[in-house]
């Protein structure tokens, strides 16, 4: 199975996620559009892995306290657009905790430098610029151990288990 460490976002959040989708559509933006449900931020990505129990044991080891974090702009790889997050200290320790814990435990991960962003649409059909997002914020309670499945009419993300932030 396929598998990733995510922050999943507040209702709030997603739809100043889903104005810019609409934006970015408006503008003529034609591609894959992630659906709501699938919108989340990526802090560690392990890719196939035939048990996740280890990695769960691994999340649970990781310690945060409540941390906020706020979308800023959009920007680009290619033909995927996504929303940025803006760095802080908070996400950077947190998605390092992460990452340091699934080390410590010999489980592969993608080592890509961490650049927090939210994908909204693959294979864009063309430039979406010009389409902005309001700078919206959110308190992370939780980070999310995720299974990514391929369906039939798309990526299908399910959450196998969580490891909460400690009451500050
Ligand atoms: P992306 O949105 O920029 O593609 C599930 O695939 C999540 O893991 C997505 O948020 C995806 O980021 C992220 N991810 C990071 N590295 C990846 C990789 N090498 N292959 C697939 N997804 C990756």
């Amino acid at each position: 199975m396929r598998l990733f460490v995510a922050i999943q976002l507040s209702d709030e959040l997603k739809t100043a996620l889903i104005n810019a989708q609409n934006a970015m559509y408006d503008r003529g933006v034609r591609g894959n559009y992630s659906p709501e449900e699938n919108l989340h931020l990526t802090l560690a990505f392990i890719g196939d892995c035939p048990d996740a129990r280890p990695v769960l044991d691994a999340l649970s080891t990781v310690r945060f306290w409540p941390f906020e974090i706020v979308t800023d702009g959009l920007g680009c790889f290619g033909d995927l657009w996504w929303a940025g997050v803006r760095e802080s200290a908070a996400l950077t320790a947190a998605a390092r905790r992460v990452r340091r814990a699934l080390a410590e435990n010999g489980i592969p991960f993608d080592r890509k430098r961490f650049s927090p962003h939210i994908t909204l649409i693959r294979k864009a059909s063309k430039d979406a610029a010009g389409a902005g997002i309001e700078p919206v914020c959110m308190t992370v309670e939780a980070i999310s151990l995720m299974r990514s499945d391929r369906g039939r009419s798309g990526m299908i993300y399910t959450e196998l288990g969580r490891v909460e932030a400690a009451q500050p």
